[in-house]
């Protein structure tokens, strides 16, 4: 791979900033200065930018504020896939949607090419919580707050019990749940009587939309502090 390539998918530096400091001397290739770009290195080689090592990084962690209209997956022949939103620069990753949501729900979706990762935060038995904002067609009772904390059987599983909130507006509320079943939120407003007319996923574990985040917008974090915000460290 060329050095320029390998800096800039290892590092938060754009191309352009990667090209200047090899051309100024910034960077050494098994202890030699190497002011050429195009040089070819693997992740063998021992790499310097401004005298720190740099590492090839194997995994990314995209963090998406996903949109309605696209579908969760990486390919479909009639939908637009979650991964055409990823940049350009990250498309030789791999990347994939940890978990899904529905083609019309917008939020927080994870997109990674670390298996582990993805199977931490899906699998029920972590009991990583998700937690949605719902605008229903009729105002949220009391007394559906108990039913969802009763868990809820369905004929495919059973739904773990989940935590409702309801706000000001009792046609707005947030439900809490620990697995990520087909439909399941909507699934449970069901069981109350209501219709979801819109769902929107705010949090994964300790992980939320950063504040005045928009559909479509979506960043990298490091997967270290990734695991420890999500908060599944302690449950591996
Ligand atoms: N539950 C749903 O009903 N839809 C989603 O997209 C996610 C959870």
């Amino acid at each position: 791979m060329r050095l320029d390539k390998f800096l800039s998918e290892s590092t938060s530096l754009t191309r352009k900033e990667i090209k200047k400091l090899i051309k100024d001397g910034a960077v050494s290739v098994n202890g030699s200065v190497v002011k050429a770009p195009e040089t070819k290195v693997s992740e063998s080689d021992g790499i310097m930018l401004c005298g720190e090592a740099v590492s090839y990084k194997k995994h990314v962690y995209l963090v998406l504020n996903k949109p309605a209209g696209y579908v969760s997956a990486t390919e479909d022949r009639r939908y637009k896939c979650v991964t055409e939103l990823v940049p350009e620069r990250y498309a030789h990753y791999g990347v994939f949607p940890v978990g899904r949501l529905d083609i019309d729900t917008e939020g927080l979706l994870i997109l990674t090419n670390d298996g582990t990762f993805a199977h931490n935060v899906t699998s029920p038995k972590k009991d990583v919580k998700k937690r949605y904002f719902a605008r229903l067609d009729r105002p949220a009772k009391q007394e559906d707050k108990a039913v969802f904390a009763a868990g809820m059987e369905f004929k495919d599983f059973i739904a773990k019990p989940a935590v409702l909130e309801i706000t000001d507006d009792p046609c707005e509320v947030y439900a809490e749940i620990s697995e990520g079943k087909y439909h399941q939120v909507k699934r449970m407003f069901e069981r109350v009587g209501k219709t979801v007319l819109y769902l929107k996923r705010v949090s994964v574990g300790g992980l939320s939309l950063p504040e005045g985040s928009i559909p479509g917008d979506i960043y990298e974090a490091d997967g270290k502090e990734l695991e420890k915000t999500i908060n599944i460290c302690g449950k591996l």
